[in-house]
């Protein structure tokens, strides 16, 4: 059973905040309502209050919950925050920052995924001021759905109504899957910010690459794509602009980076090189070394007892191509993967990727997809070893070096 966090906000659609409830509910999670004074105004606290069977709140100011429950507290029980429906007003104080009411200061406070489904007026969703906002909250992080279009209650056509009930489950159910990268080393708000790399532009690469052998099968590898977003996570914490380019992977986009998805290693390339100019560049995907020459349009079909041959063609190294280019970034990082004679085969792939850099790590047990990592840290001047730790820890200490390097210029 999660916990979610229903923010209604004030729209026609609010009423349909009590299928909502219901649905989650119907799936076995608990649902805790926080409305908006205009919420409030649609569909009443004491319908939301009978079907989540839970206290709704509405007031910043009751202090009575205040001291039962601060608002921090509140916004951190939950597993996930979804705000439901979301209009633009929600929209534009959730991209500024701003807290005047207990929703948007939960929405500040908390730490947990936020899903945002706005319902509007067409020419509300589509004003430059709701398209700037939920793009800014995309770039946060934040997952907005977009709404479906169709006849809406002020009687004009477009997109703007709220999606099917059983679409914003689906997602809240995805996002209840999928993990969320969270940084265990905190930062530090009694201290003045530490943005070492505030100004620079940091490109990662991450998470497996698919390459096709037919519509429905692909070539893939095991890579889980988590060190490469705790990587980006930690350079944006460090006041990167944070540039992800990712390959089929199940996690959520770390606050304040730009992700850019992709399947096969050629559509990497071609994301890579239009994401330049970089000051570093983070080169953390598995990028499978080939691809199938011919990819028929129809699935290969059984056919008696032939087996069909794969033909393979070499995928272009994004790395070794990064280094010749001439916007190479200032200072490039590649990743190895290996399973034996670590450091040796690492060195040689310094020389040969032409890197400035080349993060080594053991392979040969559970580092794909596992939690934790030990980094060799190979440069032209030697090695640096470090010890195993979370995936989240040692990105924070590779990006505190990088930062180290990059400032001496
Ligand atoms: N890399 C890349 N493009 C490729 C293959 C690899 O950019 N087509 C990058 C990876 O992101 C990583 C580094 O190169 O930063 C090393 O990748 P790895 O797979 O270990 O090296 P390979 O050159 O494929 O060598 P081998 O498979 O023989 O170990």
């Amino acid at each position: 059973q999660k916990r979610i966090l229903l923010i209604i906000g004030g729209g026609i659609a609010a009423y349909k905040s009590a299928e909502l409830i219901r649905t989650i509910r119907k799936a076995g999670h608990a649902v805790r309502c926080v409305m908006t004074k205009g919420g409030a105004q649609f569909v009443t606290p004491l319908t939301l209050g009978a079907l989540s069977e839970d206290k709704v709140y509405t007031d910043l100011f009751d202090l009575k919950d205040e001291a039962e429950m601060g608002h921090i507290q509140l916004s951190r029980q939950a597993d996930l925050v979804v705000v439901c429906p979301a209009t633009a007003d929600l929209l534009a104080k959730m991209h500024a920052g701003i807290a005047d009411d207990l929703a948007t200061t939960l929405l500040l406070a908390t730490d947990k995924p936020v899903l945002v489904v706005p319902a509007m007026n067409v020419r509300m969703w589509q004003h430059p001021a709701t398209r700037r906002n939920v793009s800014a909250l995309r770039a946060d992080g934040i997952r907005v759905i977009d709404p479906d279009e169709g006849e809406m209650a002020c009687g004009e056509f477009g997109p703007g109504r709220l999606p099917e009930i059983e679409r914003i489950f689906a997602e809240i159910a995805h996002q209840l899957a999928v993990e969320h990268v969270t940084m265990t080393a905190q930062p530090d708000f009694s201290e003045p910010p530490h943005r070492p790399l505030y100004g620079k532009r940091v490109l990662v690469t991450a998470g497996p690459t698919h390459e096709p052998i037919d519509p429905v099968r692909y070539i893939a590898n095991r890579s889980s794509g988590r060190q490469g977003f705790a990587i980006a996570q930690a350079a944006a914490e460090l006041g990167a602009q944070v540039t992800l380019v990712s390959g089929p992977v199940n996690l959520v986009t770390p606050p304040g980076v730009i992700r850019i998805d992709i399947e096969s290693a050629r559509e990497m390339l071609t994301e890579v090189e239009k994401a330049l100019p970089a000051d570093v560049a983070i080169m953390v995907a598995a990028v499978a070394d080939w691809h199938v020459a011919d990819v028929p349009e129809q699935k290969i079909k059984k056919d008696g007892n032939a087996i069909p041959p794969l033909t393979l063609s070499e995928n272009p190294d994004i790395l070794a191509t990064l280094a010749k280019h001439k916007q190479r970034p200032g200072l490039l990082i590649g990743f190895a993967a290996e399973t034996e004679k670590i450091v040796e085969h690492a060195q040689a792939k310094l020389a040969k990727k032409g890197c400035d850099w080349i993060v080594a790590n053991d392979v040969s047990g559970d580092v794909m997809g596992g939690a934790n990592n030990a980094f060799h840290i190979i440069t032209k001047n030697g090695v640096e070893s470090w010890p195993d730790s979370p995936k989240d820890v040692i990105a924070r200490k590779l990006m505190e070096k990088v930062a180290d390097v990059v400032s001496k210029g």
